[in-house]
Order: structure tokens, then sequence, then C-alpha cells
């Protein structure tokens, strides 16, 4: 129920964008009496469009992928005009715009963001970043990637170009938080070949996006890398001294994370570094203390992008405990930490306004090596 409510009121959020942007440009261009029905008309085609994407199941054909992409790129720059029709209502607010100068203003604005967005999602950067834990006896360096949302768009020459990236950092080893598919579309082994290259282990976590594509299907593709993937559910190990604690995804209410954490964390040697893989990043580092032995414990986890476009972040940026980036909490022996991936992939829309795709180095080392 709940997604059909959410499936519901994203639709009426694109239809209002879309009247929005049809409903200032077209007062740029037109006559009063055009506009209804090209207002419209073009809000009812763009809603089957969208409509489209979001149903779309097979992905087989490049012709689809490039039906796709276009798609999911149309969507993102409606984004982008709805900022800059925003921009330009806010000037006419303040000064009288005429007629040219305001379309220059929206397609102008509006084209620049959207290039920008495509670079900007197409351009992967590395964040490096360091975590002192008290129970490391050694460093470790781990690439944390999460959000590949691959299927329509993200596919295996993606992941190939990742995996390069990964490779050329010379990590101990690598995580995956989640977000592997990209709604309802489906991964297969091949897409995730790559990942075999690497001769570090890499482990991973559900996420949400796992969920909407079936489990059994994602799981499916992640057991045919043949264990270059080792899926970690509601299980830890212990790998160079550290605890790697794995637990599948839930939502965003912290007390269900927290009570699974109750049930794991006593099996574990807390006095060794704990690194916790999770999707959602839905306990601030002070919650995530009360789990921290004197070892100190990381979490490591995505979900968020960034917010990706905006305007999006906002909202994002409130519905999460934490939204992009590392924090930290150091009090009375208690090291604990929550680093939140942006991701690496895009969902739906190969874009990326105001956030960054990102590869995580994280460097994990011990308090005598501050
Ligand atoms: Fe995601």
């Amino acid at each position: 129920m709940l997604k059909y409510l959410f499936f519901a009121a994203f639709l009426l959020i694109l239809l209002g964008i879309h009247t929005f942007v049809f409903w200032t440009l077209l007062t740029l261009i037109l006559q009063p009496d055009a506009l209804h029905t090209a207002l419209v008309s073009a809000s009812v085609i763009m809603l089957t469009v969208t409509v489209f994407i979001l149903f779309s199941k097979r992905i087989s054909t490049s012709l689809l992928r490039v039906t796709l992409y276009s798609t999911g790129v149309w969507i993102g720059t409606i984004l982008c005009l709805a900022h800059s029709s925003a921009l330009h209502q806010l000037l006419h607010l303040l000064v009288p715009v005429g007629r040219p100068a305001g379309l220059t203003i929206v397609l102008g604005v509006g084209a620049a963001l959207t290039v920008y967005g495509l670079i900007n999602a197409a351009c992967t950067k590395v964040e490096r970043v360091t975590v002192r834990l008290p129970g490391a006896s050694s460093s470790l360096k781990i690439a944390h990637l999460s959000d590949l949302h691959l299927g329509a768009i993200y596919q295996r020459d993606f992941v190939e170009k990742i995996v390069r990236k990964v490779r050329e950092l010379g990590p101990d080893l690598v995580v995956l938080t989640g977000d592997l598919p990209d709604g309802h579309f489906d991964i297969t082994g091949e897409m995730l070949a790559p990942f075999c290259e690497l001769s570090v282990p890499v482990y991973y976590v559900l996420g949400n996006h796992e969920s909407i594509a079936g489990i059994p299907m994602v799981l499916s593709a992640v057991s045919k890398t043949g264990g270059a993937i080792r899926h970690l559910r509601n299980e830890f190990t212990v790998f160079r001294g550290f605890n790697i604690v794995g637990l599948d995804y839930v939502d965003n209410r912290g007390p269900t994370l927290q009570r699974r954490l109750s049930d794991t964390i006593p099996a574990l040697d807390t006095t060794k570094p704990t690194i916790l893989l999770h999707h959602v990043p839905c306990l601030t580092p002070e919650q995530l203390g009360e789990y921290a032995g004197t070892g100190g414990i990381l979490m490591l986890a995505g979900h968020t992008h960034g917010g990706q476009m905006m305007p999006f972040q906002p909202l994002v940026w409130l519905t999460n405990a934490c939204f992009a980036g590392l924090y930290s909490y150091r009090r009375k022996g208690v090291d604990s930490h929550v680093y939140v991936s942006t991701g690496v992939g895009a969902a739906g829309v190969p874009m990326r306004v105001f956030s960054r795709s990102v590869i995580g180095l994280i460097t994990v080392t011990g308090l005598a090596e501050c």
C-alpha cells in the first residue's frame, strides 16, 4: 500500500513540475487561449512517458536502453527547467522581465544545468576519508561502493569502469552497501562479472531496490560471480582483525536496525574494531555509539544519493539522520562514526545536480597512528 502511495505522490510531483515548466514557457511564447490545450496535452504526454519508464521490465534490447536513457534525461531536463523557471519567476517579481529575456533565462539556465547534470553524473570522484578506531592494530583501506543502480541505463560497461578505478586504488577490501539493481530491472551475473577481477574480498548487503527488483533474482546474479561477491545477510566475518558486520536493509526507522544490532553485536569481540554495513544511514553516530565496544565502530551506508538532483536535497536531508560524508562521535572512550556515500550510479535519471558520484576510499587506522 505504501509503495502505491509513494508512486502516486511521485507522479503528482512530476505532473506538477511539468505543469509549472510548461506554464512558464508557454506564457512566454503563446497567447493565453493556446495555453490551456498545450499545457494539458504536454502534461499528459509526459505522464505517459513516466509511467512507461517505471513499468518497463525488459532491458535486453539496445533500442529500449536508448529509449529509457532518453526518458531519464527528459525527466532530469524538466527538473532543471523547473529551477530556471523558478528563477525567472523570482526575477520577474523583483523587476519586469521581457519575453525574450525571460525565454533566455529559462532555456539558457535550464540547458546549462542539464549539461552540467549529465557530465557530473558521468564523472566519478574518489572521496578519501580517514577514520580512527582505537581497536585497529593495523590500517585497513576499504573501497566503498554504494547504489550502483544497474539495469536499464547502467550496465556491464559501467561496472567495468568502476571496477577499473577500484583496482587502481589498491584497497584491502571492497564493500557494496546495497541498491545493486535499479527499480524493477533485472541484473545478471554477466553484469557483475567485472568484480571477479578483484583479488580482494567484496562484501555486499541488500538495499531497498533489491526488494523492488526481487531479492532471489539479485542473489542469483550475485551467486554467478562464484563467490567474488559475498552477501553478508545479518551475519559477520572477521577480516584482518576487523569485525565486518552486514545487515539486511531495514527502512528509515532506526529502532528496527537497533533491535537487529542488539541481536548481532553480543556475538562479536568488540575489543576489535567493527565495520558495520547497512544500506540506510538511519542512526546518528551518537546512537551507534551505544553498540561500540572499546574497539570502536564505523557504519558504512548509502541510500541518500546526496539528494541526486535538486529539488530533492532538502527532502532527503530532512528524512535521513545522516545525509552525506563522515559523521563522528567521540566521548568517554566511545568512538563511533557513520560514513554516507552519495552513491556511484544514479536512480532512474542519469543526472546529478549538486551531488557527486563517488567511490569512497576509507582508511581505518588505530589511535596510535594519529
Ligand atoms: Fe539508491
